[in-house]
């Protein structure tokens, strides 16, 4: 009965005060690439891990996996470090308060700052410390580099476990290691080698019993981390117990995600195409994995049997790149203008490569410093884990998630905001492009956003999102759709029509028809210009594909490009017929075809009658009733 009470008055006072009840976890999904275990079943939780969004970890295989000329051993068996598959977890995230209410410690809201790790290893003094003093936490890193290129940031994560500072097994030369060395040493085992995990040793230090202080390096390659709350206790990971459905934010348990199977995986052989090429010495089977395709693909032409070669490449260098003819087909190769520069996709050099020249490998790598086959590429990744929730829509991230987690812009002033808009377009947050509230400006009010180079256009929907309210003196410098602020629905645009089906067939129509971000309606807008120059689309699966690579969940950069391309997409499309005659197999028929056509069903009828009567009647002349006078007359007969 009193705590009912005390439990209507806590409601009340929240209530009151306006702090809702909402819970802090966030529900995100994140990705690895890894080795697929058996079945799908993990034999290890993911902890002393990092992981990334749909993007982040493309780019990761895309720049440190595959590219062949910096990969290593051409003799490796499998693909680097053994990865094969991409793996899916829906991550439920509760960072501890002292994280949360903390402006110096927080990286993004409710993550704090990312730190990476090696071999089992957390590389970062900061991430260390970051543990010892706040307890096990989740970190976030905005990444955002020339290494691709794309039209907002991607993200990498970081999950704390047990004993973060030291390596799964002990490295040699540490006394009394006897465990297989690691591929590399991980960095504060260089050179003397570092106790593991679970050498009673270091649990329990004899030399500091409590030890709390990572930047101790010659301590921490012999002993586990404590927490500083709890000296006596050593860290033991962020991952909650199996039983917890909430992860607390207490130590000990930040975060939590949802058992993977076979469903939670995806091969990336499949992904890249390779179990669909030929294989063998005549090509008449197909290639299992990347092994057999390296070792026995069918190339005839030498397509894929080359790679990059790079001589004096370092800043002072010559440079001198040459293509090599390999023995063995490779999955991917960047030219080293693009890899190895400072500057990546942004190396004038690079830039400058005719796009084939820039790349060698399988189609479905090619592209890596161009927004649309980046997006190509995660939308392949993300259409697989997240099926119809994605769907044509051009997203990387699942609604549900979205909307299980709190909103951006929280209303507890304990909390420090990062989401809270001013009137001058931002800075807004979108969970959007990676699942976390990643800061994005609205082009085009009055006053404009101060910074705009520093920040990515918020998608159409930002305002649908949870929370995500302007403040009123909010407006558009201009209605007009070409200056974008008008298409956040932010007063109204200077446009006739609303959607595709009757949206002026100009820039500004056309920018009316991408904020609904919905291709149906994109495919009649461009249908109406086609049909409105005398065309015909003779393939409509190849047309609408074509237009949806048109738009995006931002808007353009360059509006008045971006609608000349979608023009000049239209007006040379293979999937259109300009000249459709009038009774050819892909145009419609004219009215002369009607005619025609109704003609010669009459003819028809009347043959078909006529063949009936003679049946019934061989006495009578089947000439005379060549046309059915009553067709009640047939069916009485019947
Ligand atoms: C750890 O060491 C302390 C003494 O420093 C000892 O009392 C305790 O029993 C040890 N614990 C284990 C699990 O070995
Ligand atoms: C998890 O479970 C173990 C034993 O099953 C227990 O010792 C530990 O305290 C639990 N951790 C948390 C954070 O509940
Ligand atoms: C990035 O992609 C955009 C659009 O495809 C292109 O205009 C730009 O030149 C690219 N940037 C780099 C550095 O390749
Ligand atoms: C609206 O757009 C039309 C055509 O672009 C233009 O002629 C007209 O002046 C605009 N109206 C306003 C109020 O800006
Ligand atoms: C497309 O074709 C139409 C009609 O032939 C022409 O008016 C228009 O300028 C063309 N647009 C582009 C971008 O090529």
């Amino acid at each position: 009965m009193r705590s009912a009470l005390r439990r209507c008055s806590a409601l009340l006072l929240a209530a009151m005060t306006g702090v809702h009840a909402e819970s802090l976890a966030q529900t995100l999904d994140m990705y690895r690439a890894m080795t697929k275990p058996d079945k799908g079943k993990e034999s290890f939780p993911v902890s002393n891990n990092n992981l990334a969004d749909v993007m982040g970890v493309l780019r990761y295989v895309h720049q440190e996996v595959i590219v062949e000329h910096v990969a290593g051993d051409p003799g490796r068996p499998s693909r680097k470090y053994n990865i094969n598959a991409f793996g899916k977890y829906r991550m439920k995230v509760r960072n501890p308060d002292s994280i949360l209410k903390d402006p110096s410690k927080l990286a993004m809201p409710g993550f704090g700052r990312y730190g990476a790790f090696d071999y089992g290893v957390g590389t970062s003094l900061d991430m260390l410390q970051g543990v010892v003093a706040n307890g096990d936490y989740v970190g976030v890193s905005k990444e955002d580099s020339p290494q691709i290129n794309f039209t907002h940031p991607w993200y990498w994560f970081s999950v704390d476990g047990d004993c973060p500072n030291l390596p799964w097994q002990c490295v040699k030369p540490f006394p009394g290691c006897e465990a297989e060395a690691p591929p590399t040493k991980p960095q504060p085992c260089d050179p003397d080698g570092c106790a593991g995990k679970q050498d009673k040793d270091a649990r329990n230090c004899s030399a500091s019993p409590h030890f709390i202080d990572p930047s101790d390096t010659e301590t921490a390659r012999k002993c586990c981390l404590h927490y500083s709350s709890h000296p006596d206790q050593v860290i033991m990971g962020g991952l909650c117990n199996s039983s917890v459905k909430e992860p607390t934010g207490e130590i000990g348990c930040v975060y939590t995600y949802e058992e993977l199977g076979d469903k939670d995986f995806l091969n990336i052989d499949e992904l890249n195409g390779i179990t669909s090429m030929p294989c063998g010495a005549k090509g008449n089977r197909k290639c299992t994995d990347w092994k057999d395709w390296r070792l026995n693909c069918y190339d005839p032409k030498k397509q894929f049997k080359k790679r990059y070669h790079c001589e004096d490449c370092h800043s002072a260098g010559q440079w001198s790149v040459s293509v090599q003819d390999t023995s063995f087909c490779v999955e991917y190769d960047l030219h080293p203008y693009c890899q190895e520069t400072q500057d990546l996709c942004k190396d004038p050099r690079c830039m400058a490569l005719k796009p084939e020249d820039k790349e060698l490998g399988l189609p479905f790598w090619k592209g890596k410093c161009e927004v649309r086959d980046n997006q190509r590429r995660a939308e392949a990744v993300a259409g697989y884990f997240l099926k119809d929730a994605v769907k044509d829509s051009h997203w990387l991230v699942d609604k549900a998630t979205m909307d299980a987690s709190p909103a951006c812009s929280s209303k507890d002033s304990s909390v420090p905001n990062q989401c809270t808009p001013n009137p001058d377009g931002g800075p807004y947050c979108t969970r959007l492009f990676g699942g976390v509230c990643s800061t994005c400006y609205i082009p085009g009010t009055d006053p404009p956003y101060p910074d705009p180079k520093s920040q990515p256009m918020c998608p159409f929907t930002v305002l649908k999102e949870k929370g995500n309210t302007p403040p009123t003196e909010t407006k558009c410098a201009d209605d007009d759709p070409l200056k974008l602020c008008c298409l956040y629905g932010i007063g109204s645009c200077n446009v006739t029509g609303s959607d595709g089906s009757d949206s002026e067939l100009t820039a500004a129509g056309f920018l009316n028809v991408a904020r609904m971000m919905d291709n149906k309606e994109m495919v009649k807008f461009a249908g109406r210009i086609v049909s409105g120059r005398g065309g015909a689309i003779k393939n409509q699966g190849g047309f609408d594909s074509a237009v949806y690579s048109t738009w995006h969940y931002q808007p353009p950069t360059n509006p008045q490009e971006a609608w000349t391309n979608f023009e000049t997409l239209i007006n040379q499309s293979s999937d259109v017929d300009w000249h459709p005659s009038p009774d050819g197999p892909s145009g419609k028929p004219g009215s002369n075809a009607w005619i025609w056509i109704l003609l010669a069903l009459v003819v028809l009828a009347g043959l078909g009658f006529a063949a009936y009567k003679y049946r019934a009647n061989s006495q009578q002349q089947a000439r005379q009733q060549l046309l059915p006078s009553d067709s009640s007359q047939v069916q009485m007969r019947n």
